[in-house]
Formats: structure tokens, sequence, C-alpha cells
């Protein structure tokens, strides 16, 4: 890129470039800004529960509530009104239902695949994202199958596989593989090519890091109080890049339409590198844990508002296509 030069001589009587004309007014700040953000740039994660008392606040997470599935199509048809082109659904598994095996996890009945069903009946329009990973079905709550303590890759692969084919089936527009399992994309979308899927969109969650910002969503699918140890054999290492690079090469290659990068907020030089790498698609999860941070600060009053759609802007600025955030609905509300 060409830069013009904006030194001023040592001797000259006024400076070489007053930056202060451009953002006098409000005007001229918007005319030059390079980074927009919208209601189409986001994804709403929603909880989906049909358990009894368990539609509430979720108490890491003010704000944030589990809805039963009428109250997801609620929110779908809200999104739509917003302007928010789609929602991702998280199951909040009734625990008689989480065994060893998860075989709740590719039942076409599940929580997941009715309300997938119940969106598109009463809002085709919005995208719906469904989540492909064990743990709100797995009574040790961690993503994959567990034998004598390890997680298993490729038995792992099987039970996604079908569980993704049955996630296409109801209805899902977009997969979103959040499991971190080696070769799960490329069975995925074998599968989903022979079994008449063809059409149905993955957004991988390629570099998704072992992050303790996680633990509000645990708390939110009811994960937290099984999962047994840590995630850190399946998921990366936050102290790698280069490793998410050959990630996302890997799911791109193996048919991944889209990409992501989880957590967020701490990793917007990954979001910057993938994109600027790849040209893909690329995606931004402000999680759970970034926005109890946020939320908490703000409710406390030691935050302004203002500092969540900063934290926002900055994902477009890095490069971001979208971003999925809990604060979605509440952002696009501003905007109307
Ligand atoms: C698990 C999954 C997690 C999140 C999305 N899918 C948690 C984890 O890996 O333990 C986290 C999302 C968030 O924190 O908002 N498949």
């Amino acid at each position: 890129m060409n830069r013009s030069p904006d030194m001023t001589p040592i001797h000259a009587p006024f400076p070489a470039t007053r930056f202060r004309r451009l953002r006098r007014t409000p005007a001229l700040r918007d005319l030059v800004a390079e980074a927009r953000l919208s209601a189409s740039d986001l994804i709403w994660p929603v909880f989906v529960t049909d358990v009894p008392g368990a539609d509430a606040e979720v108490p890491s997470m003010p704000g944030v509530v589990r809805r039963t599935v009428e109250g997801t199509v609620r929110a779908a048809e809200e999104a739509m009104r917003l302007g928010i082109p789609a929602i991702c659904l998280f199951p909040y598994t009734d625990p008689a239902l989480r065994t060893e095996a998860c075989e709740e996890a590719w039942n076409p009945d599940n929580l997941s695949n009715r309300a997938v069903r119940a969106i598109k009946a009463a809002v085709p329009e919005i995208s719906v994202m469904t989540d492909v990973a064990l743990d709100p079905y797995n009574a040790n709550g961690h993503d994959g199958l567990v034998r004598d303590g390890v997680i298993l890759n490729d038995e792992t692969i099987e039970a996604l596989v079908k569980m993704a084919l049955a996630q296409a089936e109801a209805g899902a527009d977009i997969l979103g593989p959040s499991d971190m399992m080696d070769g799960r994309i490329g069975a995925m979308r074998r599968a989903l090519e022979t079994e008449g899927h063809k059409d149905v969109a993955i957004l991988s969650y390629a570099a998704k890091y072992a992050s303790n910002f996680y633990g509000p969503f645990r708390d939110a699918v009811g994960a937290s109080g099984a999962l047994k140890g840590d995630k850190k054999t399946y998921q990366m290492n936050p102290a790698n890049r280069d490793e998410a690079l050959r990630l996302v090469a890997r799911d791109l290659a193996e048919g991944a339409d889209m990409v992501m990068v989880k957590p967020g907020l701490a990793y917007l030089d990954i979001c910057a590198a993938v994109k600027e790498a790849f040209g893909a698609p690329t995606f931004a999860y402000q999680v759970s844990g970034e926005y109890a941070m946020l939320k908490g600060a703000v409710m406390q009053g030691w935050l302004k508002e203002d500092a969540i759609l900063e934290s926002l802007l900055a994902f477009r600025r890095a490069g971001c296509d979208g971003i999925l955030t809990y604060f979605a609905p509440d952002i696009a509300r501003t905007w109307r």
C-alpha cells in the first residue's frame, strides 16, 4: 500500500496533516469509518430446554435465558424482525438422557432437532445453525466419546456424522462442528453429499482453543458438573498461532464453507491472520465468558454499555465477516 507522508517538516508553520479535521463531527467520523457493524453481521446463540423449570436465566450470564422450543421460535421471529440472519441452537438436555454412548445426540426427535423443525415451520427465512459435538448428551461432559479416560477420535466421528445427518434432516442450514476431532469435517461433508444434503453449509470451529472463557456456557448447557478433567487433548493450546492456520487450511480442504476462531477478543490476532491467509468467510465467537465479563462490568456501572459495541467492532476491524454473540438482540435493538 502506498502511504502518504504525514510527517511535518521540523520548521513548518503548521502540521502537514491534521487528522483531527475528520474527527470533528459525527458525520465526518462516520464518512471515513473503516469498519462497519450491522445486525446482518451477527449470529445469535440461543439455549433451548424442555426440562421443566430450566427455562430461566443462566446465573453466570445475566440477561441470557434458556428457552422452551416455543420460546426459541419466538427468538427466531425476533431475530428476523431485528435483521439478524442466523440463530445458533445449544440444547440443555435432560440429565436423564445423558449417557456414555450419547445416543440422544442423533435422535431425530431430540430437543435440538425439534427446535429446528419448529423454527423452520414458523420462520423459514432465518438461517438455523446447530452444534455438532457430544457434550450436551454426554454423561461425562466431554465433546467426544470416552474410554478409559481417553477421548476417542475416530469413534467420535462416527457419532458426529450420525448427529450431523439428523440435524440436516431436521432442516438445519448451517452445521457448526465444535468438537475438534481430527477429520470430522471431511467425514461430515462426505455423508452430507451422499445422503442428499449437498447444500447444507458447514461453519467449522476450526481454531477452537482450550479456554477458560467457556465456563458460563458449560453452566448454561448443564455440562459443568459432569465434566471430568479438561479439554486440552482436543482443543488448542492458547500459545499457538501457526497451528490455527494449519487447522483452518485443513478444514477448508475437507469441505468447510466457513471457519471460526473461538474465543474472540483474546484471539483477535488469529482472526486477522486467518482472514488474511485464506480470505474465506471468517467468524469469531464472542464466548460466554466474554459476555459475562462485559455484562458484569456494565451491570456494576464499571463500564459504559458502549464498550460492548466497541468489542464487536474490533472483530470487524480484524477482518471477521461476522460474530456469534449473546449480545446480538440487544445490540440489534439499539439500531432500530
Ligand atoms: C462445546 C462448546 C462449548 C462452547 C460451544 N460449544 C464449550 C466447550 O468447548 O467446553 C462454548 C461457547 C461459549 O462459551 O459461549 N461443544
